[in-house]
Formats: C-alpha cells, structure tokens, sequence
C-alpha cells in the first residue's frame, strides 16, 4: 500500500494509505484531507486539485502532460516547477512515502 504524505502550508503532515491505481487526489478525497477540492472529480477541468510535488520525488513522478499544464494556468495558486494536478498522479510501490504539499487555496 504506498503512503502518500500532505503537508498543509502551515506544515502539518497527514500520512495516509493509499491504494496502488488509485490517484493522488482520489486518496486525498478518501481520507478527507482538506485542501485538495477536486471539483470535476478528475477529468482534468477544473485545478482544484492542484499540489506541489516534493523536489525529491519530482523526477519520479514524470512530466504534465500538455493538458494538465494548460489546466494549471486555472490554478488558483502559483504555479511552480512541482505543480501538478494531484488527479494526474497514480500511485504505484514506486510512489511509496510521496510527499505532497497542498497550495494555500485552491478557489
Ligand atoms: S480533480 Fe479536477 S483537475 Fe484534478
């Protein structure tokens, strides 16, 4: 079961057990972490679920795609190099202990 760790912007750690195939934000949602809204349920139509990869598991969570960047310019947040649409991410074994941070505001 990989972990998944969100971290509020005023650094409280929330560790959790995901599943592996299910999202970031879909995990998120399951453990009612507050701070990742998800509006349009993971179609990739609203950046309400946006996040900010921690740099160390930046490399291994790959690149966005084209239509996720062109999501987060809806972000309501800035957007850094480790912006990501939490819903975009699947958790795998490999994704164990991933640290997120969760953007101040998401509306
Ligand atoms: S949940 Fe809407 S873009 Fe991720």
């Amino acid at each position: 079961m990989p972990r998944v760790i969100f971290v509020t912007p005023d650094g409280t750690r929330t560790e959790v057990e995901g599943v592996a195939g299910d999202s970031v934000m879909a995990t998120a949602i399951a453990h009612d972490i507050v701070g990742i809204v998800a509006e349009c349920g993971g179609s990739m139509m609203c950046a309400t679920c946006h996040c900010y990869v921690e740099d160390a598991w930046s490399a291994r969570i790959g690149q966005r795609s084209d239509g996720e960047e062109e999501m987060l310019e809806s972000a309501a947040c800035e957007v850094r190099d480790t912006s990501r649409l939490s819903c975009q991410i699947t958790l795998s074994s490999d994704l164990d202990g991933l640290v997120v941070h969760l953007p101040d505001a998401q509306t």
